[in-house]
């Protein structure tokens, strides 16, 4: 679009703020805003909606900077907040929703800061770190009648919404158990993640992929009720990013297990790492396994059918096994380039949902549609509790594990509180959680 073009007066518009331009911003969020600058959201209930990124804030600024140079050609200039107030800039500068998109371990505040002045929220996985933080902002997203909301992609990766649908329609029956891996090489750990890895471990960072996909594909218990989770078990290895008995993680074996209704138990491990070789084949390795009592299901993100070699260029700049479903650029038949997958397409859905509850219909009926688009249990942070629950507890016992107490359990809903942490030889327990998860 030129930058220059006049808007459309009858166009609805909603104003975007980005907290967080790092490399989740650069591989999906900038595509989106491209695409959505030439081309409105539609529905014949809203009519056009203009998604405008108007704002974004960083700490340094640096690269708002970089961006409003690469961009001046292909969308209107944003403004650029940094500083340690950049936050509060952004939220003053009139935008009608945010996508939180720092590191995990800052979501909670920014989310926290953006619901608090009435923005629509879109925070990027895990939401956040702790229950008590998803209640906060559940809270004060009710109190403020927003939408607070939170990505998880692999919800709209195809195979993984008809391994949904085969299990919603009794194709695969009664789930038992199953393995995930999700591995990352070095230059994650070492390079794109340095600044901020010091105490981290690759299973909040993408364990929480799978653990999603599980808790929702298998439930939630809206859906099935009575599907429960019940013990989480953690254990990992530390050395190379970190010292040896430091609190940072190389890699992170997780284990979570769920009750059935008919009190049958389903247990999956997952497993990740963030210190493969930078060139593996895999850049990110991801495999998935899961059994049902009449069925098994196998799947391989990358190997979807596509390898290739070119001199020079593959495994490092190009992918030996690309998956051009999460996200690719394309020459399309018709002629123009894109870029499209289920990376980006889980983001336009977040706008669409927005723009629903803001122009679908009169503003007396807003409650309503509010409502409805709360009820939906893929984004909705009402719905992520389990997740949040086994990211908190695989940390505490990841901590555990730190102080000397490795092998420590998380029990959830049981006779001493919500999510509760034991260790081997010790007879005191830790309550993490006290009301029901
Ligand atoms: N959906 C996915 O598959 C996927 C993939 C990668 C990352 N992520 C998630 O996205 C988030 C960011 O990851 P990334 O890979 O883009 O990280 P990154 O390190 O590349 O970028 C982080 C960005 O946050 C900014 N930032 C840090 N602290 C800030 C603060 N206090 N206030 C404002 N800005 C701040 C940094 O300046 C930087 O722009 C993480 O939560 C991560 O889990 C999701």
């Amino acid at each position: 679009m030129n930058p220059n073009k006049t808007p459309n007066e009858d166009h609805k518009v909603l104003r975007v703020g980005m907290i967080g331009l790092g490399m989740i911003f650069d591989e999906t969020y900038k595509p989106v805003f491209l695409e959505l600058a030439n081309s409105p959201l539609y529905s014949p209930a809203t009519g056009p909606v203009d998604i405008r990124w108007t704002a974004a804030a960083t700490r340094t600024g640096t690269r708002g900077q970089n961006y409003l140079q690469q961009l001046k050609h292909l969308i209107p200039p944003f403004e650029n907040c940094h500083g340690d107030d950049a936050i509060q800039k952004l939220l003053a500068s009139n935008v009608d929703m945010v996508c939180v998109a720092t590191p995990d371990d800052r979501h909670f505040e920014a989310a926290k800061m953006a619901l608090l002045a009435g923005k629509h929220v879109l925070i990027e996985k895990p939401s956040v770190l702790t229950l008590k933080e998803l209640e906060q902002l559940q809270e004060i997203a009710d109190q403020k009648k927003v939408l607070a909301k939170v990505v998880y992609h692999k919800l709209a990766d195809p195979d993984h919404k008809k391994l949904r649908t085969h299990y919603a329609d009794s194709v695969f029956r009664h789930i038992n158990n199953g393995y995930c891996s999700l591995l990352e090489p070095k230059s994650i750990s070492g390079k794109q993640f340095a600044e901020w890895i010091v105490g981290r471990n690759p299973g909040t960072y993408v364990a929480v992929h799978y653990i999603k996909l599980i808790d929702f594909t298998f439930g939630p218990a809206s859906v099935q009720p009575g599907w429960e989770l019940i013990r989480i078990n953690a254990t990992g290895q530390r050395g190379l990013v970190g010292n040896a008995d430091g609190p940072t993680w190389d890699s992170c074996q997780l284990q979570i297990t769920y009750r059935h209704p008919d009190n049958r138990e389903a247990t999956f491990d997952i497993h990740t790492s963030w210190v493969m070789p930078d060139n593996f084949p895999g850049y990110v390795e991801q495999e998935v396994q899961f059994r049902f009592d009449n069925a098994i299901w196998n799947a391989h993100q990358r190997k979807r059918g596509v390898e290739m070699a070119i001199e020079d260029r593959t495994p490092n700049e190009l992918k030996n096994t690309p998956n051009y479903h999460y996200n690719g650029a394309f020459l399309e038949p018709w002629g123009k380039r894109s870029q499209r997958g289920y990376g980006l397409e889980i983001i336009h859905r977040f706008f669409e949902e927005v723009a629903f509850v803001e122009f679908a219909g009169p503003a007396p009926s807003r409650g309503d549609r509010l409502q409805s688009m709360k009820e939906l249990s893929y984004n909705d942070l009402s719905a992520d509790r389990n997740t949040v629950a086994i990211v908190q507890a695989m940390e505490a016992i990841l901590s555990e594990h730190v102080l000397g107490n490795p092998g420590a359990q998380v029990l959830v809903n049981g006779p001493d509180g919500g999510l509760v942490l034991y260790r081997p030889g010790k007879s005191e327990h830790l309550i993490l959680h006290a009301s029901k998860v």
